[in-house]
């Protein structure tokens, strides 16, 4: 920058250029990892896919149909698989709900299950994971999950819809 404010706007340039093709192609490996139901249909009708899927009975619950940039689809699928899958494997629940909710900042997603309680972050788990891939986005998880139960998780994460 000193020395040579010349070549350092020409650095800056390229790198700016760099890091938007960057976010191009990661919005490009990020559709090509997704289910297609993701791409194709969009986040509510996804997470319903999985709630079919899941051992629980589960219900989702969402009032609109929205569509969010990908990465932040992506994140927030991944994020209810993984919770739905917790659900099953840990709680001993027979119930799952879903619930998905936008307003004009945030986006809310919950994962709630009628199961013991008990849940937490823990090095190297799967919720650990969560947690720091929704950081990434300004995101948070929340968990409430008492000893006996239910568990509460939810992401909420700024965005703009598409
Ligand atoms: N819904 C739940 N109900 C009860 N306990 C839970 C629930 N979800 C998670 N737990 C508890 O919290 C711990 C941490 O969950 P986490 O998802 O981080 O790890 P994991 O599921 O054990 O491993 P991984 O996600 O890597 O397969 C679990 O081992 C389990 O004891
Ligand atoms: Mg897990």
């Amino acid at each position: 920058m000193e020395t040579d404010p010349d070549q350092a706007k020409a650095l800056m340039r390229e790198a700016q250029a760099g890091a938007t093709t960057s976010l191009t192609e990661l919005r490009e490996l990020v559709k090509g990892i997704n289910p297609p139901v993701l791409n194709e249909r969009g986040l509510i009708d996804a997470v319903r896919a999985l709630a079919l899927d899941s051992p629980l009975e589960t219900a989702v619950s969402a009032d609109v149909q929205l569509r969010l940039d990908p990465p932040i689809e992506s994140a927030l699928y991944f994020g209810v698989a993984e919770l739905l899958t917790n659900a099953a494997k840990h709680a001993h629940a027979t119930r799952a709900r879903i619930f998905i909710i936008r307003d004009d900042t945030d986006i809310v997603v919950e994962v709630e299950d009628n199961g013991r309680g008990g849940a937490g972050v823990r090095a190297g788990g799967g919720l650990a994971g969560l947690h720091r891939r929704l950081a990434v986005f300004d995101g948070t998880l929340e968990i409430t999950s008492p000893a006996g139960g239910p568990t509460r998780a939810r992401m909420m994460l700024p965005c703009a819809s598409l």
